[in-house]
Order: structure tokens, then C-alpha cells, then sequence
């Protein structure tokens, strides 16, 4: 039977650019997607259908489109428009991209929700809600500010304290003010529509549904049934309304109503789809119908309640086919250098800075791939260990068996490959590709690809490169060479060299989709497919005997230390998202767009103190970075790295006053940890003026002196 396999990704919020967090989400679902494409190739046995969604409503966006004087529809388009670069530069290989502010999206939505209505699951309660009675809006959670109730942390949002981490509610706030006027808001009653999720019904089913085999990860299981708790008294109704002014969808029969951000959101999906079959001439109703149909959610841990509680219970009581095909695999987060990216803006590295320092996408494919395993586990990113995973893996193992054998094919067999192995060659391939108990490692390669055990998959490959690589290293074909005698097992060697390499090729091929690409041209492969990776059948070699192949081009080059540290400099110049106006003003000036506002008391935050540069010196195999020694009166020195190389000699800087950053969490770098930063002035076109001018205090200042 063909599985039908309808995947998705999280729907990313529109209000900004994407953040290395979210490659990495689609990179594990592109690579799945493609392992499934694979295993089709010439029998049909899937049809994978891979659609993703901007996710557009709600309060952040409207607020982001009034600051810069547009329209959330325009803000929305400008967001969708830069999507592009990031998928097609990563291979992320969507079949469409759509967006929840469509007339798909609505008309599913609203269809949903109607059939919720008529269930008995909708209700209406009047609440207290908080007013701008200045600017005439009911506010968000968002739009208030105030003293965190637990901390007293002032300037804190009205849903949770960034200081301490509490979460409460907006009423709960001291002194708390619109974040539009500064008006204190007032409590005005509004009727809100909820989804009763405390209705025994709902309880019922998820209990059910949550414990059907294969549908969820265990620990996603448990976490899910400790939240239903053990009759479900702990399932509170779910607040799906918003007011006027909104940018969502019209809640229908009840004016000046919209739907929640996160009612529409999971609709998105089977909007994506619609419009994706509407282009294709596919019958939406009859795929999601279909009993092969399969629907995959990949999203990350923070969004789970999302989608194991409120959207399997709107599917269900809905009555949408698809509940019965819902199947959800939740990711942890990828950290960098074990920091927690924001939500919006991310950390340490912009995707797109990656690539335009011409980094190759696929050795970040590779190394999220390695990392990744079935399981709601966070990962980290490393400069080093991403360097020294590429460098040993990919360019040491994995190409390093074509660039030996490569040429000697070209140069003495015009291109053309053995016609037979001897049983000793075919002995080594099977040694290669079989493990110790003579199963078919490609099969368990596939097993683990499919339940998403990606680490566990490429370590087996990684197996069969070592093993590759150790009977070249035993075969010794450039020795063979010199030998006008051994000229047919040179041939033998290089045959039996490239087709292990060819083997390779093919299952790294979801994870490394460019590189597999360049392979088949170079062996002049009709196909690739899973098929032809069996042993058992000879279909390793089968069509590789006697075949002319073409001339090797460099398939990959080896990741440069130094591009690293390119990659984590400057983290205050990845602006996600400039808003365009401020960018326009920006460009008429020639000086970068200004920071948003802030209040006296985020300025406070940062503790600014003069410090003597007690020691400078050059660090050894940077081009950018000085190491600075700095005294700040607190009776030790500080060890920090700036990038001012270009501009300062260090025996110029020895001596001297300058201004710090002194209460910056340290941050490991390549060359050790930097405990500060030192403030340095630069033009917006870095190019037009390269210049960098470190501050320097007038005479008087002493070390350990605050600025403010
Ligand atoms: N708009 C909602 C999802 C709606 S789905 C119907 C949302 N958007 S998001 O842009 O904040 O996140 C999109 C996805 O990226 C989520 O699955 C989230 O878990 C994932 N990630 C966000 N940060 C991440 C990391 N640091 N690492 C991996 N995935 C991360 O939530
Ligand atoms: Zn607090």
C-alpha cells in the first residue's frame, strides 16, 4: 500500500526572520522527507507531501506593522518574501508555502469552529479584561507592562516575569501601564467564547488517543497525561477570543470578535494543503480521507500543549478526518554554546549570515543531523565540535575515498570501471556493507532514518566509510600505480573504492541532498535510490560494473576554523527583520537606524565602568580579535576579546583608558572566555568606512568609575 504521508513543520510567527532554531527544525523534517521521497523512487510506495505556513495573526504583528505605518498584510508579505533565501539556501525542499491569513485558511477555521458550536464545546463567559482607555483597545497580555508581582522586576510583560520567570496573570501586575500610552488600564467586563475543554468529552478522548501506539513519544505520553491529570480536572477551557482591534479571523456571529492566534494557527496546516492540491489538481477531501493518509507534525517542545491537547480536540469534535492521522514528533531546541536562543530574534548565529560567508548548507545539515535522535532532547551547537565533525566525517571519511581513487580511473581507464570483481573485492564490500551478523546495515540505516534516530544512522554510515577507507588504505592504489604489472587490480581497487563511495552517497543522500547530486553526475547514475544500496541482491554493484563514469570535480571543502569565529562575531548586526521605514530613514542618513526606545530603567541594566587596558596582545590564529587585560578596580583583571585588530597595534592600546561593559554574562569563544566587552564606534556601511574607534574617557576617570 502507498503511505500517503502529508508532512509539516511548526508555522513560524511572521513577525520576524528565521533564527538558526528554526532551520534546524526544518532541517529534521526535510531530511525525513526526503529519506521517505527515497524509499518511493521507482515503486511507489509513498507519496509525501511537505507544506509549511507563515504564521500571521495575532497582537506582536499588528504591533510590529504599526511601528514601521503599515498594514499587517503588508508587514506579513514583506516576512513571507524573505523566506525563500533561507529554504533554498538550507534545501529545505516544501512543496508549497502559504500563509494563515488566507481565504483558505478562513473558511477551514470558521468550518472548524461551527462544528465545535454545534457540539455543545463552545461558551461564552464574561470576564475582566484590561482597557486602554486612552487608546480605546482591550491590550494583550503583551501590550502591559508593569512590576512583576513576585520579584518586583519592574517593566515586565502582563504574561511572565523575564527576571525571575514567573508566570501570572495581567490583573496581577503593580502599577501596571499600556504599553501604547502609558495610561494605567482599567478592567472593563467583555464576553470572551471558550473551548470547553473541561467537558468530559474531552478528557475521554485524549486519554484514548494519547495512549494509541505509534502516535506520540513516550515521554510526550507521560507529560500529556500528567497535564489531563487523572479525570481530567486539570483541563481548564481554553479562551479562543480576542477583541477588536485584532489581525485575525472573524469569529463568525459574534461582531467585533476574532479567533486567538493559536485557534487558527494548526488550521494553517490543512490550509497549506488545500492550496497545495488546488495547484496540483489534487482532491484535498479525498487524500484526507484516504485511509493510507498519514499526518506528520514536526514542532518543537515549547508548543506542545498547542498541539496534544486544544488541536487533537478541535480535529476530534470537529469530526475532521484527519484526527484518525495525526501523528506528532516533538524536537528539544538547539542551543549555541549552551545558550537559549529568544524567541524571535534567536542568538549567536544568524542562518543567513552562515551563508553569506559562504558556508556550505550541508555541513550544518550534517552536523544537526548527527545530533539529532528521536527524542525531546535539547542540542547544542559548538564552533569546535562543528569543525572537527565536518572536518573528520565529510571531508576525511566521506569524500577523502573518491578524491584517492578518482583519478586514477580518469588517467588510466578512460573513465571506465572494472567489468568484475574478484571474490576477494566483493568479500570487502560485503565486510563494508554487512554488519557482524551479516544483516544488511542499509536496513537498519533506513530503520533508524525513519524513526527519526538520525545520529544513530549516520554513525552505521560512518562505519561503512571507515571501512571503505581501510581497504583503500590496505589496497594502497597510488603503490598499485607504479606498477605497470598491477595494472588490473588498480582497476579492482578503484572499482571497488567507488562503488562503496557510491553506497555512501546514496544513504547520506537525505541528509547531504547537494552533495548526492554532484555524486550521480559525477558516476553518471541514472538513479539513486534506496533500492539499489541492497546487497543481499547485488544491486550495489550491479550497475556500477564496466560503467564509464565522469571526471571528479572537489565535492566538498573543509570548513575553515576562521569562518567560525566570522560567524559568531558582531552578533548586534544580525537585526532580524529591520523594520523597512526605520531602514529607509537609515539609508537617507547614512548612520544605522536607531534601537527602540527604552526606558531609563533598561539603561540601568547595563553597568558601563572605565577600565585600563593593563595588557594587550595578538591571538594566535585570529585575524580579528585582540586580547585585552583589563583592570576595573575590583582587585583582579578581566580577560576579554574584541575584534579591533584592523585598527589598533596593541602596544598602542597598553596604558590607556577605555569603557567597558562589566556586567556582560561571559561568553566562551574559540580562544577562551570573554568576561566584558569593550565599546568601539563604527559606520553603518562598513565597507564605505571601515574604521573602528574604541572611547577613551577624559583625563581624571579612574578605573572601576561607573558611566551613567
Ligand atoms: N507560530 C507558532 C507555531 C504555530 S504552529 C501551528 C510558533 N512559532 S515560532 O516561530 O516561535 O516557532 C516555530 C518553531 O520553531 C517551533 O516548533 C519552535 O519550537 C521552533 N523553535 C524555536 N526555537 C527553536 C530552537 N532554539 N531550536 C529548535 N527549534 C526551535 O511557535
Ligand atoms: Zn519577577
Amino acid at each position: 500500500m502507498t503511505r500517503k504521508l502529508f508532512v509539516t513543520t511548526a508555522l513560524p510567527y511572521a513577525n520576524a526572520a528565521f533564527h538558526i532554531g528554526h532551520m534546524m527544525e526544518y532541517i529534521q523534517a526535510d531530511i525525513w522527507v526526503r529519506f521517505q521521497r527515497m524509499q518511493s523512487e521507482g515503486n511507489g510506495l509513498r507519496e509525501v507531501h511537505f507544506v509549511g505556513a507563515d504564521d500571521t495573526h495575532g497582537t506582536p504583528i499588528m504591533i510590529a506593522a504599526e511601528k514601521e505605518g503599515i498594514t499587517p498584510q503588508e508587514f506579513v508579505a514583506k516576512i513571507a518574501a524573505g523566506r525563500a533565501q533561507y529554504l533554498d539556501g538550507f534545501h529545505i525542499a516544501f512543496d508549497n508555502w502559504y500563509s494563515t491569513d488566507s481565504p483558505e485558511n478562513v473558511e477551514l477555521s470558521q468550518g472548524i469552529y461551527r462544528k465545535l458550536r454545534d457540539a455543545g464545546l463552545i461558551q461564552t463567559k464574561t470576564v475582566d479584561r484590561f482597557y486602554d482607555p486612552v487608546k480605546g483597545m482591550f491590550l494583550a497580555d503583551r501590550n502591559i507592562k508593569g512590576e512583576c508581582p513576585k520579584c518586583h522586576a519592574k517593566d515586565q510583560y502582563g504574561d511572565n516575569c523575564e527576571v525571575c520567570g514567573a508566570a501570572y496573570q495581567p490583573t496581577e501586575l503593580v502599577n501596571p501601564f499600556s504599553v501604547f500610552t502609558n495610561a494605567t488600564p482599567i478592567l472593563k467586563p467583555s464576553e470572551q467564547y471558550f473551548f470547553k475543554l473541561s467537558d468530559p468529552r474531552c478528557f475521554e478522548f485524549l486519554r484514548d488517543w494519547l495512549n494509541t501506539p505509534g502516535r506520540l513519544q513516550p515521554e510526550m505520553v507521560n507529560k500529556v497525561s500528567e497535564w489531563l491529570g487523572e479525570a481530567g480536572e486539570k483541563l481548564a477551557d481554553w479562551d479562543i477570543s480576542r477583541d477588536a482591534p485584532y489581525f485575525g479571523i472573524p469569529i463568525p456571529d459574534a461582531p467585533g470578535k476574532f479567533f486567538y492566534v493559536w485557534l487558527d494557527a494548526p488550521v494553517g496546516y490543512l490550509a497549506s494543503l488545500k492550496n497545495y492540491c488546488e495547484k496540483q489538481g489534487m482532491d484535498f477531501n479525498a487524500l484526507l480521507n484516504d485511509p493510507a493518509t498519514e499526518q506528520i507534525h514536526f514542532i518543537g517542545k515549547d508548543i506542545v500543549s498547542f498541539h496534544l491537547l486544544f488541536w487533537p480536540a478541535m480535529l476530534k469534535f470537529a469530526d475532521h478526518p484527519v484526527i484518525e492521522k495525526l501523528k506528532v514528533n516533538v524536537h528539544g531546541h538547539l542551543t549555541v554554546n549552551n545558550e537559549k536562543m529568544s524567541k524571535s530574534r534567536g542568538t549567536g548565529i544568524s542562518p543567513l549570515r552562515y551563508l553569506n560567508l559562504g558556508m556550505n548548507p550541508e555541513w550544518l545539515r550534517y552536523y544537526i543531523a548527527f545530533k539529532l535522535n528521536s527524542k525531546v532532547e535539547d542540542l547544542d551547537f559548538t564552533g569546535d565540535d562543528f569543525v572537527a565533525r565536518v572536518n573528520s566525517d565529510l571531508i576525511g571519511k566521506f569524500v577523502n575515498i573518491a578524491s584517492r581513487c578518482a583519478g586514477f580511473i580518469a588517467k588510466k581507464f578512460d573513465g571506465k570501471l572494472a567489468s568484475e570483481l574478484s571474490p576477494s573485492a566483493q568479500d570487502w564490500i560485503k565486510r563494508a556493507l554487512l554488519s557482524a551478523e551479516g544483516k544488511e546495515r542499509q536496513a537498519s540505516i533506513a530503520h533508524n532514518f525513519e524513526n527519526r534516530e538520525f545520529g544513530k544512522a549516520l554513525r552505521e554510515i560512518m562505519e561503512i566509510a571507515d571501512a571503505a577507507n581501510q581497504y583503500v588504505d590496505e589496497n594502497k592504489p597510488w603503490v598499485l600505480a607504479k606498477d605497470a604489472e598491477k595494472t588490473a587490480e588498480l582497476h579492482e581497487v578503484c572499482t571497488t573504492a567507488l562503488i562503496l563511495f557510491r553506497q555512501l552517497a546514496i544513504l547520506l543522500s537525505p541528509v547531504l541532498p547537494g552533495v548526492a547530486a554532484n555524486v550521480r553526475k559525477f558516476l553518471k547514475d541514472e538513479r539513486m535510490v534506496w533500492a539499489d544500496t541492497e546487497v543481499a541482491s547485488g544491486a550495489v554493484y550491479k550497475t556500477m560494473l564496466g560503467r564509464t563514469i565522469g571526471a571528479y570535480e572537489h565535492l566538498m571543502t573543509r570548513v575553515d576554523a576562521k569562518m567560525i569565529e566570522d560567524l559568531f562575531d558582531a552578533p548586534a548586526q544580525q537585526a532580524a527583520a529591520a523594520p523597512a521605514a526605520a531602514e529607509a530613514a537609515a539609508a537617507a542618513t547614512g548612520i544605522e537606524e536607531l534601537a527602540p526606545e527604552i526606558k531609563i530603567d533598561d539603561f540601568a541594566k547595563i553597568d558601563l565602568r572605565v577600565a585600563k587596558i593593563v595588557n594587550c596582545e595578538h591571538v594566535e590564529g585570529s585575524d580579528k580579535l585582540l586580547r585585552l587585560t583589563l583592570d576595573v578596580g575590583e582587585g583582579r583583571h578581566r580577560n576579554v576579546f574584541s575584534g579591533i585588530k584592523a585598527a589598533y597595534k596593541p602596544e598602542d592600546l597598553i596604558g590607556k583608558l577605555t569603557v567597558m561593559v562589566a556586567n556582560l554574562a561571559p561568553r566562551k569563544m574559540k580562544f577562551g572566555i570573554s568576561e566584558g566587552m569593550v565599546l568601539a564606534a563604527s559606520a553603518a556601511d562598513e565597507k564605505a568606512n571601515p574604521g573602528l574607534y574604541i572611547l577613551n574617557p577624559w583625563p581624571g576617570a579612574e578605573p572601576g568609575m561607573r558611566i551613567g
